[in-house]
C-alpha cells in the first residue's frame, strides 16, 4: 500500500536528487536514504567496483532487491535512487505501489554543468568517456529513460527546484 510519508526521488545522474533529497529531509525531520549508499554497505563494496567486478547485470539486481526492502520500511523516509534504478526489472511500479515517487526533470545543459570531473569519476556509466561522448551518452539515456521516469507521481521541471516547490506539490497526497 502506498505511504505518502516515504518519498522517492528519480532521475537522471546529476539531476540533485541526493543534494534536494537531504535538503528535504531535514525540513520534514525524516531520515533520508541514498540507494547507492545502501547498496555499497549491503556489498561492502563502491558502486565503481561492484560494476567492473561483477558486472551491470549483477548491480542492477542487487539495485532492485535493495529497494524493495527499503520501500518495505515501516516509516517515513525520503530515498534517492540511482539514475537507472527506475528502469529496471518493474522498479518504478515497484515505488510506485509503496510511496510518491518525484521526478527531477532537469535540463540536459544543467546536468552536465552538475557532472563535473570528480562526479564522473565515480559514475562508472561515465567512465573513460571524453566529454562529447559523455554528453552523447547522456541525451541517449535521456531519451531510453524518461518513459520511465515520467510514470512518477510528480514531475518538477527545471533547473531551480526547491524543497519547498516539492513539499507545495506533495502535501495533497497526504490527505
Ligand atoms: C547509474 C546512476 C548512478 C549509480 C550507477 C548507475 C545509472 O547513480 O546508480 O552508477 O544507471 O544512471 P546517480 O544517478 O546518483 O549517478
Amino acid at each position: 500500500m502506498t505511504d505518502p510519508r516515504k518519498i522517492v526521488l528519480v532521475g537522471m545522474p546529476g539531476s540533485g536528487k541526493s543534494t534536494l533529497g537531504k535538503e528535504l529531509a531535514a525540513k520534514l525531520n525524516s531520515p533520508f536514504y541514498d540507494l547507492d549508499d545502501l547498496i555499497e554497505e549491503k556489498e561492502g563494496k563502491s558502486i565503481a567496483e561492484i560494476f567492473s567486478e561483477k558486472g551491470e547485470g549483477y548491480f542492477r539486481n542487487l539495485e532492485t532487491s535493495v529497494l524493495g526492502e527499503t520501500l518495505l520500511l515501516e516509516q517515513a523516509f525520503i530515498l534517492a535512487t540511482g539514475g537507472g534504478a527506475p528502469c529496471y526489472n518493474d522498479n518504478m511500479n515497484l515505488v510506485n505501489s509503496h510511496a510518491v515517487s518525484v521526478y527531477l526533470d532537469v535540463p540536459l545543459n544543467h546536468i552536465l554543468d552538475r557532472l563535473n570531473q570528480t562526479q564522473i569519476e565515480v559514475r562508472p556509466l561515465f567512465s573513460g568517456l571524453e566529454t562529447a561522448e559523455i554528453i552523447l551518452k547522456l541525451k541517449n539515456m535521456y531519451v531510453e529513460r524518461n518513459r520511465y521516469y515520467e510514470k512518477a507521481k510528480i514531475k518538477l521541471s527545471g533547473e531551480d527546484i526547491s524543497p519547498e516547490l516539492l513539499i507545495a506539490e506533495w502535501m495533497p497526497f497526504l490527505k
